[in-house]
């Protein structure tokens, strides 16, 4: 019970991640609020309606969540909208595609973050942990798709390198006010993809499968617990080994 009635925003918690860490939060005896595009607003129920892309529906799901919790301990900026020609080729991506992109995914964790950072800073307590991924890490292994002529985001690698780093000056930033920012980047989950793309990736990485949601949430739990209580600014990858080859 290392969450043990702690208030924490899951982002985007009705999706294939989000739902996990969502169960391990609440496993652990955490308040897990999912804050979701995809939901109702039901307090009864732990869901509040939110678009993390517009800065008054960020504001609103807060409002609610002190109003009725009176706090937050916990974030997890984890919600992954995206436009719908996300993961066209390089070569066809308009501007305006990359700009909304770059809005949704990483502008709507500064907005997020600097929100519920002010409301932990009068707290002198919480912790936040943001999701980013192996391609904010590393390059991307464009053999990958070469059977069935797919590619992967060029926005993604941006985008997540940007959180990973953004983390990183948070936390630095909020170290001395008892706020601890940290960030958890998976490798490949396993979502139905091509088969040929699931069989490449299996053959390269070190642990010779692609991840489960339930290899990512109990990370995430940890560094909102107080278990982590001297980690700040760490990038914790669950990848399976993807990157330490
Ligand atoms: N799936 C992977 O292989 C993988 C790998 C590395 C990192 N990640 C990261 O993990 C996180 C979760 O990914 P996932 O695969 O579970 O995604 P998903 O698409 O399964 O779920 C995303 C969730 O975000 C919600 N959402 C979308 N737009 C929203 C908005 N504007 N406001 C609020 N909520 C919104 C959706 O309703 C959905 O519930 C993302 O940050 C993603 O980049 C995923």
């Amino acid at each position: 019970m290392i969450l043990k009635d702690r208030v924490i925003i899951v982002t985007g918690g009705s999706g294939l991640i989000g739902r996990e860490i969502i169960a391990d939060v609440t496993r652990k005896g955490g308040i897990a609020l999912n804050a979701d595009i995809a939901v109702a607003t039901d307090l009864t129920k732990n869901t509040v309606a939110v678009d993390i892309s517009d800065e008054t529906s960020v504001q609103n799901a807060i409002d609610m969540v002190i109003e009725k919790w009176g706090r937050i301990d916990g974030l997890v900026n984890n919600a992954y909208p995206r436009t719908k020609d996300w993961g066209v080729f390089f070569e066809d991506i308009p501007l305006d595609s990359w700009r909304k992109n770059v809005d949704y995914q990483l502008n709507s964790c500064f907005v997020f973050c600097q929100k519920v950072l002010k409301i932990m800073a009068e707290q002198k307590i919480g912790a936040i942990v943001n999701i980013g991924s192996t391609y904010g890490i590393v390059g991307n292994d464009f053999t990958l798709y070469e059977e069935y002529g797919g590619t992967s985001p060029a926005a993604y690698s941006a985008i997540k390198g940007g959180i990973i780093n953004f983390t990183r000056y948070l936390a630095s930033y909020y170290g001395r006010k008892g706020i601890r920012v940290n960030c958890v980047s998976p490798g490949g989950i396993f979502d139905n993809q091509h088969p040929s793309f699931v069989s490449r990736y299996e053959a390269k990485v070190p642990m010779g499968r692609m991840g489960r949601p339930d290899d990512i949430a109990p990370a995430v739990s940890f560094l909102l617990s107080d278990e982590a209580k001297y980690i700040i600014g760490q990038n914790v990858v669950v990848d399976g080994g993807w990157t330490i080859i």
